[in-house]
């Protein structure tokens, strides 16, 4: 090897070492900022049997990190055995973890504090080498990430607690009302679906393959809160020719008549929002509303939710030369130009924001402000294996669960991609989920 060699090599390890360390260090002052923003007792206590306590996201965040890069990359011991049961997710259903013996707040800051120190030595010498878990930081990269998700559900259970406003961020820039064409036509043809290059994507987003698409148009923006409130108003909640047969159960069965923190006052709707009552904001993407509701909002509007397969053709294919591009805007890092990410803002930002993040075909939003709702189950690409761990997505592939693309406010770049895949339950609108419409092109 030549002395140059040598030199690009370590400017290399240097840079995924920085990579790494920013990356983690990110994450975790935000997991610092969710969990010191109440008191002690608020840590402790269970807003929603869908959440747990945020003590135990805490532990559970410093638990996998150890896991993972203490003791599967660097071969260390366990520090704390006697824990591992009470983190383990599978273990213990969200209901049932706050009777558990949980590390008290002081004792989890502490335990995860001292594994993120430990992590950083290891880091230190770390070569980056000889496994594919540590290959170009993919382990640092999916710690990362799993710390990220987490602070995303405290987001969500900050949403859901009630009292007083206990968050605060600076509302996104106000932009002219979108008055460009409402959807634009994706030709149809094969693109490239899923990534094999992405360096940090997680095992469901892999491999990269082939899939066609027929012809279809697309939303140019999120379906709005006063699009969604003519629905509401056009009797949409009382109509059972919108809803599948299980969505008309669950409309009436739950009682719902609106999206999720939303109320009707003196003739006006009003929505909570971390802490705060406020008037709907008519112009900003729906936010809270579950996977029945948005295909039964399509369906009135004479559309159809589109499939996982069209939405990530819409969001990274360049038609001019037949790529499949990492963001709709091209292939560069997220920019607070691009996109509403990482809880810069704690809203979705109104609908036709963010011209720079558009994709090439001209469709605003795709990344960011709210999770968007396929029409597609979670399953498996073809040639898909289970990487690192088959908890993470291979349990979960089935029908029961419906594919969630682009991220929203509440999503750090690091866990947002245009391959980015999450998912729920159908009746699941505690998430910062929205969507847009689809209708199939001429062939
Ligand atoms: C991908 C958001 C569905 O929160 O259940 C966190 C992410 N996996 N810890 C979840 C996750 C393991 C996951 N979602
Ligand atoms: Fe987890």
């Amino acid at each position: 090897m030549t002395d140059a060699d040598t030199t690009v090599d370590d400017i290399d390890i240097e840079a995924l070492r920085e990579r790494a360390l920013t990356t983690l260090t990110t994450a975790r002052d935000r997991t610092t900022l969710l969990t010191s923003c109440v008191d002690e007792p608020e840590l402790t206590a269970q807003v929603s049997p869908l959440m747990s306590p945020l003590v135990w996201d805490l532990a559970h965040i410093g638990n996998q990190e150890e896991l993972w890069l203490l003791r599967a990359v660097a071969g260390r011991d366990a520090m704390r055995p006697d824990i591992d049961g009470l983190y383990d997710a599978f273990e213990h259903p969200r209901s049932e973890r706050p009777s558990l013996p949980l590390l008290p707040p002081a004792e989890a800051r502490q335990y995860a504090a001292e594994v993120r120190g430990r992590v950083t030595d290891v880091l230190e010498s770390h070569a980056f080498r000889g496994t594919r878990l540590t290959e170009l930081g993919f382990a640092f990269g999916m710690v990362a990430q799993h710390e990220q998700q987490h602070d995303e559900t405290m987001l969500i259970t900050h949403q859901l607690r009630t009292g007083p406003q206990a968050l605060t961020a600076p509302d996104p820039e106000p932009v002219p009302l979108y008055t460009g064409p409402p959807e634009v036509l994706v030709p149809g043809g094969p693109f490239t679906m899923g990534t094999s290059t992405e360096p940090w994507a997680l095992d469901n987003e892999k491999p990269a393959h082939r899939r066609e698409v027929a012809p279809f148009y697309i939303d140019t923006t999120p379906v709005t809160n006063g699009a969604y409130l003519a629905f509401i108003e056009d009797g949409g909640y009382d109509d059972p020719r919108w809803w599948t047969k299980e969505g008309w159960a669950h409309v009436r069965r739950n009682s719902l008549t609106a999206p999720g923190f939303w109320r009707r006052e003196a003739g006006q709707w009003l929505r909570r929002r971390f802490g705060v009552t406020e008037v709907v904001p008519l112009d900003e993407p729906v936010v809270h509303v579950c996977w029945y509701e948005a295909d039964a909002y399509a369906r009135w509007a004479g559309r159809r939710l589109p499939t996982e397969a069209e939405w990530e053709k819409a969001a990274r294919h360049d038609p001019t030369n037949d790529r499949s591009m990492r963001y709709p805007w091209g292939d560069a890092d997220p920019a607070p130009e691009h996109a509403n990410l990482g809880q810069r803002h704690l809203r979705p930002a109104p609908a036709g924001s963010y011209p720079a993040g558009e994709s090439p075909l001209g469709v605003r939003q795709l990344i960011g402000d709210v999770w968007e709702w396929t029409s597609s189950d979670f399953l498996p690409y073809p040639g898909f294996k289970a990487f690192p761990y088959k908890e993470y997505s291979e349990v979960f592939f089935g029908p029961e669960y419906k594919v969630l693309r682009g991220g929203s406010f509440a999503v750090d770049e690091v866990a947002c991609r245009g391959t980015f895949r999450n998912w729920d339950y159908p009746i699941r609108r505690q998430i910062f989920s929205g969507f847009r419409t689809a209708r199939s092109g001429a062939v």
